[in-house]
């Protein structure tokens, strides 16, 4: 196994809280898209985001990234809040996400855009890289164990040297997974990562999701609007509505929950009528 430090990352005890939201409210000129939200991801489980569109679930990931600063509230990971970190030092101490609209180097080759998450935990500096010194090359070189690795877990060790915009629509959406889980986190956040797969596609990445938690001991936090996927694989679910917190817990009580069915009531008729079936939300 490649020896990166991991040691920026706290240490959680398994099964408490792992990323806290504390009352986190984010406001966008008139508009609240998280309106006091709090939720805990607790270590080692699968937690489902759910709500309809614009409910302020990527708004979330924003927050917990670095990407924006919360108006108030606060996020805390393994007990530790993040502050006003910016978004290497908040991969650096373990939360990795992907986008849900992919976002590759499409002129650089699969491997290549896998060693830009792979490269997060580099200690070497530009004066290193330029004289090519020891340490840079050993980076460099672990930087790349890990990246294939990752990519064999994700099957796709055979497509390492093919340019990222000629590779399948699924495949790209396991890249962007190969990124971020090269950055060795111990938080995982996907979001919505079966847009556009078809029932086989989706059956596979829930397979995936469950072993990435299992086999790699990842926690997974999950944005998804496919209901059958979210539900059949989280240990809990949370529900977001116009920037607020309406439901959790299991999938099962979230999913009979009658703020919930509301809610997706609210929207579409199209959208509400799929509710109890596996299609989108
Ligand atoms: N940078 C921003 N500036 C202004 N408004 C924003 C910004 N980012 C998000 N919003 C707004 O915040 C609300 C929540 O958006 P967010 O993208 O978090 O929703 P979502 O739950 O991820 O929805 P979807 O399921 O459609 O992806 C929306 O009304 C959105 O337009
Ligand atoms: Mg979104």
């Amino acid at each position: 196994m490649p020896s990166t430090s991991v040691s920026e990352q706290p240490v959680t005890r398994n099964g408490a809280a792992l990323l806290s939201l504390d009352d986190v409210s984010i406001q966008f000129g008139g508009l609240k898209a998280l309106d006091g939200v709090s939720f805990d991801v607790r270590e080692g489980e699968i937690l489902g985001l759910i709500g309809p569109n614009g409910a302020g679930k990527t708004t979330c990931f924003n927050v917990m990234t670095g990407v924006y600063q919360p108006t108030s509230g606060e996020v805390r990971f393994a007990g530790e809040p993040l502050g006003r970190r910016k978004r290497f030092a908040i991969t650096r101490l373990g939360i990795a996400r992907t986008f849900q609209n992919i976002r590759l180097f499409g002129n650089m080759t699969a491997l290549e855009n896998v060693l830009v998450g792979a490269d997060a935990h580099h200690r070497t500096n530009v004066i290193d890289a330029l004289v090519r010194s020891p340490r840079h090359r050993r980076e460099e070189r672990e930087g790349e164990e890990t990246a294939r690795e990752v990519m064999k877990f994700l099957g796709l060790e055979r497509r390492a040297d093919e340019l990222a915009r000629n590779l399948s629509y699924g495949e790209q959406r396991r890249l962007e997974i190969a990124r971020a889980m090269a950055t060795k986190p111990r938080l995982l956040c996907l979001d919505e990562p079966a847009a556009g797969f078809n029932p086989a596609e989706k059956a596979q990445l829930m397979d995936l999701i469950r072993r990435i938690r299992d086999v790699r001991g990842l926690t997974v936090l999950l944005i998804e609007h496919d209901m059958g996927l979210v539900m059949g694989v989280s240990d809990r679910v949370a529900v977001l509505e116009f920037g607020r917190k309406i439901a959790e817990g299991a999938p099962v009580d979230v999913r009979n929950d009658p703020a919930v069915i509301a809610a997706y009531l609210g929207t579409e008729a199209d959208d509400a009528g799929e509710f109890d079936q596996e299609g989108d939300l």
